[in-house]
């Protein structure tokens, strides 16, 4: 899979995307990930890439041309599945969504800054519009690194134990069930039996009950499904 990201801050998005299991995924061929800096499109000899908004107002907006000639320079040489641009205003992004996303080819990713990008590149060029939660953050680049993130880790070969994002939560729409590690008693506090027995068929029962419990209780929305 590849993934081109359009940024004006491509120092945000390194070290997240260059470390642990993104890293792995790099390494081994499966992921590839290109940034690129918006400034090479820019407008005039100052790098300009931002300007006044129509209207008044405070705020500057990213401006048309230099997002519409890096899309249409990369989609020439690539081709894009989806052209994602990530802004508080988008579509939820979920497990469901990061699947999707990690079953195509090629994703260009665009990540906002100041007030956001001018409307018409939406209008046109953009095909989703995702939003990691209700809040703003400053730019687009950590939530764009939020998703790769996602996407990175679910394609195949890229855990070492395949069948582990299966199990993660969300998957299926349940939380995880809770987690334990030797040792088996520490400071007095146990780990289930239950997790002692050996009786797999068992263990998995239990698994499945408290994933359901811990999803009603704390995410009963998912359950709705
Ligand atoms: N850019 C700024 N805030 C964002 C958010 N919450 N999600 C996606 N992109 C953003």
């Amino acid at each position: 899979m590849r993934i081109d990201i359009i940024s004006v801050l491509p120092e945000l998005l390194e070290s997240p995307l260059n470390h642990s299991i993104m890293k792995r995924a790099k390494d081994k061929g499966l992921l590839e990930i290109h940034i690129h800096h918006l400034r090479q499109w820019a407008v005039n000899e100052y790098g300009q890439v931002d300007d006044y908004q129509y209207g008044g107002g405070a705020g500057m907006v990213m401006m048309p041309e230099p997002l519409a000639n890096a899309i249409e320079a990369l989609s020439k040489d690539v081709g894009y599945d989806e052209i994602i641009y990530m802004t508080p205003d988008g579509e939820d992004f979920s497990q469901g969504m990061a699947n999707q996303f990690s079953m195509k080819e090629r994703l260009l990713i665009i990540c906002g800054h100041y007030k956001g990008i001018d409307q018409r590149i939406r209008d046109h060029f953009v095909t989703r519009e995702v939003s990691i939660g209700n809040y703003v953050l400053s730019g687009g680049e950590l939530a764009a690194a939020v998703v790769v993130d996602a996407i990175g880790r679910l394609l195949p070969g890229v855990l070492n134990n395949e069948t582990s994002a299966l199990f993660d939560s969300f998957q299926d729409n349940l939380l995880a069930p809770p987690v334990y590690t030797r040792p088996a008693d520490f400071r007095g506090w146990k780990v289930p039996d239950i997790l002692l027995s050996g009786d797999l068929k068992k263990i998995e029962e239990w698994r499945y009950e408290q994933a359901v419990q811990r999803t009603t209780e704390r995410k009963p929305d998912l359950l709705k499904d």
